[in-house]
């Protein structure tokens, strides 16, 4: 049986994550961390999590991403993670760079490195747009990235990812998700 780990599990995209896991057919075992945090809505996310609770192949971890006993903990056994764990924000980033740099570069460097003690196989980085002002149209990979503090946090937490397959032969992908659609009849964003 195969373990899996959601970080950010709680909300739209990792919830989504998880339900396709329990559902695949193929019997993943599936850990969901998260911290339920404020920044949308708390309620919401226990919604979300709440069908998996009948599931004896799942367990809810309500902690946080950056405590390094917990993570190594939550590893045991895990063989894919997809990382989903976000402080999102732009415009509060500008207020407060601090907070998406504490959570979105230091909290995937921190799990990076518990990573690499660890049987994981396969790691998915969810990322976000790091391009920042638009100098022209359309979007494309090369454009050169002028990223606000909260796309700072993201971009650096893609090359922290790019660093670990180079230097230390952790097999992962970033995605750089752009707005997915949340279809939850009771959106509270
Ligand atoms: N939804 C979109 O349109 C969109 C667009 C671009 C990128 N993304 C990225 O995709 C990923 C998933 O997006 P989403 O909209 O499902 O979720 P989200 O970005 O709203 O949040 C992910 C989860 O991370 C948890 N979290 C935040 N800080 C934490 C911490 N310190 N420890 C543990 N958990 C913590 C939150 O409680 C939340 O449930 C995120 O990385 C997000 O930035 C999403």
């Amino acid at each position: 049986m195969t373990k899996c780990l959601i970080t950010g599990g709680a909300e739209f995209i990792g919830s989504h994550i998880i339900e396709n896991l329990l559902n695949s057919g193929h019997e993943h075992d599936v850990v969901c961390l998260d911290n339920f945090d404020a920044y949308y809505s708390p309620r919401l996310k226990g919604k979300n999590t709440e069908p998996f609770m009948k599931y004896d192949r799942f367990k809810l971890v309500k902690d946080d991403i950056r405590d390094e006993v917990l993570l190594n903990q939550t590893l045991v056994g895990v063989e894919y993670i997809f990382h989903e764990v976000a402080q999102d924000g732009v415009r509060t980033s500008v207020e407060a760079p601090m907070n998406p740099y504490e959570v979105n570069a230091t909290g995937t460097l921190n799990l990076l490195e518990s990573v690499l003690d660890s049987d994981i196989r396969k790691f998915r980085n969810a990322s976000s747009s790091v391009y920042g002002r638009v100098e022209y149209l359309l979007f494309d990979e090369d454009r050169p990235e002028q990223p606000s503090p909260y796309g700072v946090s993201r971009l650096l937490a893609k090359h922290y990812c790019r660093v670990f397959e180079e230097l230390y032969g952790l097999k992962n992908v970033s995605l750089s998700y752009f707005t997915v659609c949340n279809l939850h009849e009771s959106c509270e964003r």
